[in-house]
C-alpha cells in the first residue's frame, strides 16, 4: 500500500470510529488508502461477529482488503442506495468560517474517480484522517485522472488555468502510473486555491479529464484521529 505521513495509531482511531457508524443492513462505500484500511478491518471484524452489510469498494486495494476480511461485496448498479461512505483524504479544509469548509483534495493513490462516484452517491460521507491532513489553506497539487490520449492536451489546458501539471511517474515500473481504470494522472499545482468550487467546475469542463481530486461540498463529517484522542469536524 502507498504510504502517507501521519501516525498509524491516529489513523486507526479515525478508521475504527467511522466503522462504528455501520449498522445492520447497510450498504457501505469503502474508500481507499491507509486510514480507510483501518475502517475496513474493523468492519470485517464486525461482520465476523454477525453484522450484515454489503460493501462497494473504490479500488483494487480496498476490494482486496475487503475480500481478505470477508466483507460481502456489491456494486453501485446493484443497490438502491448507499447508506454510508467512509474514505480518507490527502487534505481537508478546516476553516469553519469559510463556505468551502470540508473541501477535500484526494487522489494521492490515484483512486479518486471511483471514490468520488461512491462518496457522492452515499447518503452520508464520513472522512477519516489524521491531523497532518488538516489545513486552513488548500494549496496541494490537484490530481487529474485523464484518458491516456488526452494527457498532453489536458496539460495545455491546465497551463491556461495557470496550473503546473506533472505526469505522475510510477515507482516500481518505467513510465507513468496507470490507474485502476487504465488512465493516467496529472498532478497539477495551482498554488493557494481561493475558490475550490470555481476551479472544480473549470477542471471538470476540460475534455479528456475523467475526474479531478477536488471534493467540494461532499463530506458530512471528518473524524480526525490523534495519538491520544479523536476530533470530530462537522462540515
Ligand atoms: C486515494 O486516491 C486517496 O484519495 C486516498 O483516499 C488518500 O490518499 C488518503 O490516503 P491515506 O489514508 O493513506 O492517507
Amino acid at each position: 500500500m502507498k504510504t502517507t505521513g501521519g501516525s498509524d495509531v491516529a489513523k486507526r482511531r479515525a478508521g475504527k470510529q467511522a466503522a462504528e457508524e455501520v449498522e445492520d443492513g447497510f450498504v457501505v462505500g469503502l474508500g481507499t488508502g491507509s486510514t480507510t484500511a483501518h475502517a475496513i478491518e474493523a468492519i470485517g471484524e464486525a461482520v465476523r461477529e454477525g453484522l450484515d452489510v454489503r460493501a462497494i469498494p473504490t479500488s483494487f486495494q480496498s476490494r482486496q482488503l475487503a475480500l481478505e476480511v470477508s466483507i460481502p461485496l456489491t456494486t453501485l448498479d446493484a443497490v438502491d442506495a448507499v447508506d454510508l461512505a467512509i474514505d480518507g483524504a490527502d487534505r481537508v479544509l478546516d476553516d469553519p468560517d469559510s463556505s468551502a469548509d470540508g473541501t477535500l483534495i484526494k487522489g494521492g493513490g490515484g483512486a479518486h474517480t471511483r471514490e468520488k462516484l461512491v462518496d457522492a452517491a452515499a447518503d452520508r460521507f464520513v472522512v477519516v484522517a489524521d491531523p497532518s491532513k488538516l489545513t486552513d489553506r488548500l494549496e496541494a497539487p490537484i490530481p487529474l485522472e485523464v484518458l491516456p490520449d488526452a494527457h498532453s492536451v489536458v496539460a495545455e489546458e491546465v497551463h491556461d488555468l495557470d496550473g503546473d501539471p506533472t505526469l505522475r511517474a510510477a515507482e516500481a515500473k518505467d513510465g507513468p502510473v496507470v490507474t485502476d481504470n487504465g488512465n493516467l494522472v496529472l498532478d497539477c499545482e495551482f498554488g493557494p486555491i481561493a475558490d475550490p468550487d470555481g476551479l472544480a467546475t473549470r477542471l471538470s469542463a476540460i475534455p479528456g479529464v475523467v475526474e479531478h481530486g477536488l471534493f467540494v461540498d461532499l463530506a458530512d463529517t471528518t473524524y480526525v484521529g490523534t495519538t491520544d484522542g479523536l476530533e470530530v469536524l462537522e462540515h
